[in-house]
C-alpha cells in the first residue's frame, strides 16, 4: 500500500481524506502538476513548481508552502514508496468552505495532496508501436495554459479514443491541433523542421516541450512554433507527443491514416533519447 501526504502528513493511502466541502472537489477549483521519476529522481522539478506557481497565481491563490518544503515532500514519497521509475502528482485546491461560487471570503489555507504512481515510463509499449490517435473539437475552456484539475473534456474525449481502437485524441480548434488530451502535439516536415503550437492560452506550457525544444536546437534541428493543420497532420513526415508521462512519444496513425510510414519516425526516436539523457542527467 502506497504511502501518501495530505496536508501535513504522511499516511497510508487507505487513510487519506479531505473534505467533501473542498472546493477542488465541488468546483474542479484546483491545480496539479505531474512530474517523471526516473532512477528515483526527479526530472525537471524546478520547471514543474514554477508552472504550478503560474496557475496558482492565474487563479488568485497562494502557495503557503517554499520549493524547498515541496521538494522534500517530493522526494519523501519517492522514498516512502520506493519509487525507481513512474510519477508523483501534486495537487493544490483552494480548500474547504461551505459550497458557494464566491470565495472572495474564504480565509483558510489551500489544501495539498500528493502521491506516486509506479510505472513503466521507458519501456513504454506506446512509445515502440507509436500511438494512434483520433481528432476531436477542443471544447475545453479558454485557459488551457492554467493546469487545473478541470479535465472532464480530455477525460471523455480520451476514453472515446480508447473505445475506437486509438490510444489518445489530438484537439483542433479552427481545423488546427491545440495539443492532446494530456501531452502537447508536434508534426515533422519532409524538411525535418519540426513544428509545434505556439504558447498561448489555448494549451499547457508543457514542461516536457520546453526542454525537448531546447535539446532538438542543441541537435541542430529546426522548430517552428505556429499552429499546424489537420491537413499538415496527416500528410506529415512523422508526429510525435511530449508529456511528463511520456515524453516524446511517436504517433503513427491519425482518424486511421498512416502517418509517414507507419512507424516512429527517426526525429520522434532521436528527440526521446536526447531529452532522457539531459533530463538524467538534470534529475534531482
Ligand atoms: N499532462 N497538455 C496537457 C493538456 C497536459 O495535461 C499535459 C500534461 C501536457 C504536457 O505537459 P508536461 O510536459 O508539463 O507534462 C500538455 C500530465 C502529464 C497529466 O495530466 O497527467
Amino acid at each position: 500500500m502506497r504511502t501518501v501526504y495530505v496536508n501535513g502528513v504522511y499516511l497510508p493511502e487507505n487513510q487519506a481524506q479531505i473534505s467533501i466541502f473542498d472546493r477542488g472537489f465541488l468546483f474542479a477549483d484546483a491545480v496539479y502538476e505531474v512530474t517523471a521519476v526516473l532512477g528515483g529522481k526527479l526530472l525537471d522539478f524546478e520547471a514543474h513548481m514554477a508552472r504550478l506557481k503560474r496557475s496558482m497565481r492565474e487563479l488568485d491563490m497562494t502557495l503557503p508552502y517554499a520549493d524547498e518544503d515541496l521538494l522534500a515532500i517530493h522526494k519523501a514519497l519517492v522514498e516512502k514508496n520506493d519509487l525507481e521509475e513512474g510519477l508523483v502528482y501534486l495537487q493544490l485546491t483552494r480548500g474547504a468552505a461551505d459550497r458557494d461560487f464566491d470565495f472572495s471570503e474564504m480565509t483558510g489555507e489551500p489544501g495539498i495532496v500528493l502521491f506516486t504512481q509506479a510505472k513503466p515510463l521507458i519501456a513504454s509499449t506506446l512509445a515502440q508501436r507509436g500511438q494512434k490517435i483520433i481528432l476531436a473539437d477542443d471544447l475545453r475552456w479558454g485557459r488551457s495554459d492554467i493546469k487545473t484539475v478541470q479535465l472532464l473534456y480530455s477525460s471523455l474525449m480520451k476514453t472515446r479514443a480508447k473505445k475506437a481502437g486509438a490510444d489518445d485524441v489530438w484537439l483542433c480548434r479552427d481545423g488546427k491541433i491545440t495539443e492532446g488530451s494530456s501531452n502537447n502535439a508536434y508534426i515533422v516536415t519532409e524538411n525535418n523542421e519540426i513544428i509545434t503550437r505556439e504558447l498561448s492560452n489555448d494549451i499547457l506550457h508543457g514542461i516536457t516541450r520546453s526542454a525537448v525544444l531546447k535539446v532538438a536546437k542543441l541537435h541542430q534541428m529546426k522548430v517552428i512554433e505556429r499552429a499546424f493543420t489537420i491537413e499538415e497532420l496527416k500528410s506529415a513526415k512523422e508526429a510525435f507527443s511530449t508529456s511528463a508521462s511520456g515524453f516524446v512519444n511517436p504517433v503513427v496513425d491519425v482518424d486511421g491514416l498512416a502517418i509517414g510510414d507507419g512507424v516512429p519516425g527517426a526525429v520522434s526516436s532521436t528527440l526521446r533519447e536526447a531529452y532522457l539523457t539531459e533530463s538524467r542527467r538534470t534529475a534531482i
